[in-house]
């Protein structure tokens, strides 16, 4: 293959970004300039989400009222939910959420305005709606009655209130606000790039949305996340650690929730993640995972210098909260909406359409025979 050729875009920079940057000097990943375990520990979800939205942090009165507005959009249409209720309880929930959203396209007065305030609006009921639509989802197939959503809660107590019936204590509430921070943005990832790819034909936000869950749900991306769970389940227990890991070495295996395009000595959000995730092993009186977690990662650090991503803690945290494991990408969702919103929206503004060019590699030039003579 040509050198000219980057396959996967490797090491390609395409456009610019004023959303978010992976900062070499103070190793970390910024939000508008933000390093974001100091967002991580001074901010809630939605202040976080107002930054990356809106530029800058809010102050107390653009703080309520994004509140507000995020908590008047919750109510989900009569239509929208009886599509929901009509789908096989089988489904993957990511496949849930694409749907959902592909439906508020279908409903939304504004879909076919791009501007950057209709946009904006869009975002907000996407953002309100989605995690109602998977929570009415996560109760049904189990049988449950749907729970409508409380507008005197934040966002995460919200959706844990939707999914179990009730709020856990305040540092799980912490930790799962803090995942939802981590998971916010990420610049041009594959789901962010399938957006603003989307959006450069000026297409609309939910088909961008919608086409960047489909996109996210793969393992090598956001799916990932449930596949850490997976392999914990499958070694079971800490003394099983070690050998699972070698063998997986061995036969040359892609080990989920390690390596990264970006990083290659780390993911910057990953102590702040395995620091929560620790926290809600203590409350939950649950070491199991943790050891687990330790040992694959102390291996696949000292035999293959491969460091894990956000998405190795972020799984066995999900589990002890309770959340069933094809539930995981979709709380990666919840939360990215934010960045792709605000990557469609930039997109929007200095809009070039994408598109590359491939080095043919097919058939010579040949003439159609007549279909008897094939
Ligand atoms: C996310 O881009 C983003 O920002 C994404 C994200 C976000 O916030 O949006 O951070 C979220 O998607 C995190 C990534 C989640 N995915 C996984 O955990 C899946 C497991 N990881 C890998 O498959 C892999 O590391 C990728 C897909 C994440 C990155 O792939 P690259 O950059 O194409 O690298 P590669 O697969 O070509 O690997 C390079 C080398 C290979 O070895 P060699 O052929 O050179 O000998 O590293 C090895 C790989 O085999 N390698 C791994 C490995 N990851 C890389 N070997 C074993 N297990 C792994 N996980």
């Amino acid at each position: 293959m040509s050198d000219d050729i980057k396959k996967g875009l490797m090491g390609v920079i395409v456009d610019e970004t004023s959303i978010s940057k992976v900062m070499p000097e103070i190793n970390s990943l910024t939000y508008r300039g933000y390093a974001a375990q100091d967002l991580c520990a001074n901010c809630n979800f939605e202040e976080v989400a107002y930054l990356i939205l809106n530029k800058e942090l809010p102050n107390k009165k653009q703080l309520l009222k994004f509140v507000k507005q995020e908590r008047n959009e919750r109510k989900l249409s009569k239509t929208l939910l009886n599509v929901i209720k009509e789908m096989p309880k089988k489904s993957h929930p990511m496949d849930v959420a694409r749907t959902a959203v592909s439906v508020m396209g279908l409903e939304d007065k504004e879909t076919t305005d791009n501007s950057p305030d209709a946009n904006l609006r869009k975002t907000m009921r996407i953002f309100a709606k989605t995690p109602v639509a998977l929570a009415a989802f996560y109760r049904l197939r189990k049988g449950k009655k749907i729970i409508s959503p409380k507008k005197n809660l934040s966002f995460a107590e919200n959706f844990f209130y939707m999914c179990f019936g009730k709020v856990p204590q305040k540092d799980i509430v912490k930790a799962f606000d803090v995942s939802l921070i981590l998971y916010a943005e990420h610049s041009f990832n594959v789901s962010t790039f399938t957006a603003r790819t989307i959006t450069s034909s000026l297409s609309d936000i939910h088909g961008a949305i919608t086409g960047a869950i489909a996109s996210l749900k793969g393992p090598l991306h956001g799916g990932a996340n449930e596949e850490v769970m997976h392999m914990m389940n499958k070694i079971k227990r800490p003394e099983n650690a070690l050998k699972w890991i070698n063998n997986a070495l061995e036969n040359k295996s892609v080990v989920m929730g390690f390596g990264h395009r970006v990083y290659k000595s780390g993911d910057s959000r990953v102590p702040t993640m395995r620091e929560y995730f620790g926290k809600v092993a203590k409350i939950k009186k649950d070491k199991k995972f943790e050891k687990i977690y330790d040992i694959v990662e102390k291996v696949m650090i000292d035999r293959k210098n491969i460091h894990p991503n956000v998405d190795y803690p972020t799984g066995p945290t999900y589990h002890l909260m309770g959340f069933d494991t094809d539930f995981f990408t979709p709380i990666f969702v919840i939360s990215r909406i934010i960045g792709w919103s605000a990557h469609i929206i930039e997109q929007h503004a200095t809009n070039k359409l994408i598109r590359p060019l491939a080095a043919y590699n097919g058939s010579h030039y040949r003439k159609v025979s007549q279909i008897k003579d094939r």
